[in-house]
């Protein structure tokens, strides 16, 4: 024997390596589209599904076992310009990156950018369909803030200029209506109208305050602070109406809470704003609660980021659900002598502090404001 194999040896052991390394290209496949991040869903010419990845299943949250040889239609896939025919019909635009919405399995719709490809045979024939897609949730959450703060900017530039000019001329009118009544006896009846005058010119200059409190300079001067300490700072302006309304007010911090970075004035006015509504949606008393914890939340590049939130809750009339999203809009209001523009301001205020605020409201019983503030650094 030379020591070289027989050739029936030899074709033996060709074809084990062969089938070796096919399993394993097909394991690397597999895993491959296994491990991406956007949802893969493969079905027949006849929309049946053959085929779903483990980011799909997550998107979707159904498990394989329940999409496999179901019709694609499962999933309601609806495109966003309402085109009403069938997707997997469409033959001329494949491939174009699209966004519509699916169903998933508990009911609820989600934002997906989506792709459709053939599926095609080693011999190019197609013999079904790729469905790639994203879950879009979070971008258009973002495309959302970004779209109401763009709002936020352009309102506050357009009352500032507004309020500039009505505040010189009010000036005047209000200098003339002093005069005129330094010239009236004491008895005259006329006066009274002089009195009505001068109080609507009050009231105007109090809503140009406001207009200005929204179109104030966008600089921050930003100092370490507890969060205790501004609250302490506005309890005096509220402490007569919470009295007269019969309102139980409790605070509850934790006691290592660390300091956040805050523009003083400006957070003053962020939770006096919180606070006035807190009040105004309880007229027949009730409680309102503060409460402050430190939070650590992982930011988008993976970090760790340390917060403080501070929770104001009051056990008011709550807000109906179709309201919820608008209120933080400029001039929402649903009080007869609402401006609207107090959660407005407060959300401006807490953005521009790198903070996120949210609303969680139960009709009947009660709002909570969520904020979350960056925690400062010690060298500040
Ligand atoms: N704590 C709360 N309880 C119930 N409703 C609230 C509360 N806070 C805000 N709202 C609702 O949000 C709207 C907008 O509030 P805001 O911007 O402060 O304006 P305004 O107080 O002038 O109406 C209110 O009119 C009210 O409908
Ligand atoms: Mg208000």
């Amino acid at each position: 024997m030379t020591g070289s194999m027989g050739q029936a040896e030899k074709r033996e052991s060709e074809g084990v390596r062969l089938n070796q390394a096919l399993e394993s290209s097909t394991n690397i496949t597999e895993s491959l589209i296994e491990s991406i991040g956007s949802g893969i869903i493969i079905t027949e010419m006849n929309d049946t599904i053959t085929y779903i990845n483990q980011a799909g299943e997550k998107i979707l949250g159904y498990s394989k076992g329940e999409v496999i040889g179901k019709p694609f239609g499962l999933f309601g896939l609806n495109e966003k310009l309402n085109v009403s025919h069938s997707f997997l019909d469409q033959s001329d635009n494949l491939d174009t990156r699209r966004e519509g919405r699916m169903n998933r399995k508990e009911g609820n719709e989600i934002p997906v950018g989506f792709t459709i490809n053939y599926h095609l045979s080693l011999s190019g024939e197609a013999i079904g369909k790729i469905i790639i897609f994203r879950d879009l949730t979070k971008v258009y959450r973002i495309q959302e803030e970004i779209l109401k703060m763009d709002r936020l900017v352009s309102l506050g530039k357009l009352a500032s200029g507004i309020a500039h000019e009505i505040r010189n001329p009010l000036a005047g009118i209000k200098t003339t209506a002093q005069a005129l009544g330094e010239e009236m006896g004491k008895e005259d009846p006329k006066r009274e109208y002089l009195n009505r005058i001068t109080k609507e010119i009050d009231r105007l200059n109090e809503l140009l305050k406001t207009f200005f409190s929204f179109a104030k300079p966008q600089t921050l001067l930003l100092v370490p602070c507890h969060i205790k300490e501004i609250i302490n700072a506005i309890i005096p302006f509220l402490i007569k109406e919470i009295a007269d309304k019969g309102i139980r007010f409790v605070e509850t911090y934790h006691p290592k809470l660390p300091r956040i970075r805050v523009d003083k004035i400006q957070m003053h006015q962020a939770f006096l704003n919180l606070f006035l509504n807190a009040i105004q949606a309880m007229p027949g008393g009730g409680e309102l609660k503060i409460e402050a914890n430190p939070v650590v939340i992982p930011s988008l590049d993976g970090s760790m980021q340390n917060y403080v939130r501070v929770v104001v809750s009051d056990t008011g009339k709550g807000i109906p659900p179709h309201i919820l999203p608008k209120i933080f809009d400029p001039f929402f209001t649903t009080k007869p002598k609402g401006i609207g523009l107090g959660l407005s301001i407060t959300y401006q205020i807490i953005k521009k502090h790198g903070g996120t605020i949210k609303v969680d409201s139960q009709w009947e019983k009660g709002t909570s404001f969520i904020i979350n503030l960056p925690e400062t650094f010690e060298n500040l």
